[in-house]
């Protein structure tokens, strides 16, 4: 089962178990763990799911489309080397990510 692991911008930490397919948006969602608004429910048209992923777990992303690529220069807080869309980041069954939330998504 992937787990995900949400460190807030306080450095608060929490994994929560989701199920393979689905983003790590919907995971944080379902979980009810802030620092994720995604206003527009996965259809990458808002930005606010913007999420730093862990250096280490870069690698077993998927690449990213030109489009979350283009989105990711509307995000509120700053685009980083790390930075991606999470409803953008579909779970493998063996997913262990991290990623850290941003200090604010509006
Ligand atoms: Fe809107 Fe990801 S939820 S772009």
């Amino acid at each position: 089962m992937p787990t995900v692991t949400f460190t807030d911008a306080q450095g608060e930490q929490r994994t929560v178990e989701a199920a393979a397919g689905d983003s790590v948006m919907e995971t944080a969602v379902r979980n009810g763990v802030p620092g994720i608004v995604a206003e527009c429910g996965g259809s990458l048209s808002c930005a606010t799911c913007h999420v730093f992923v862990a250096e280490e777990d870069l690698g077993e992303l998927p690449e990213m489309e030109e489009m979350e690529d283009e989105m990711l220069y509307g995000t509120s807080e700053e685009r980083q080397e790390n930075s991606r869309l999470s409803c953008q980041l579909r779970l493998a069954e063996d997913t262990d990510l991290h990623v850290t939330t941003p200090e604010t998504q509006v």
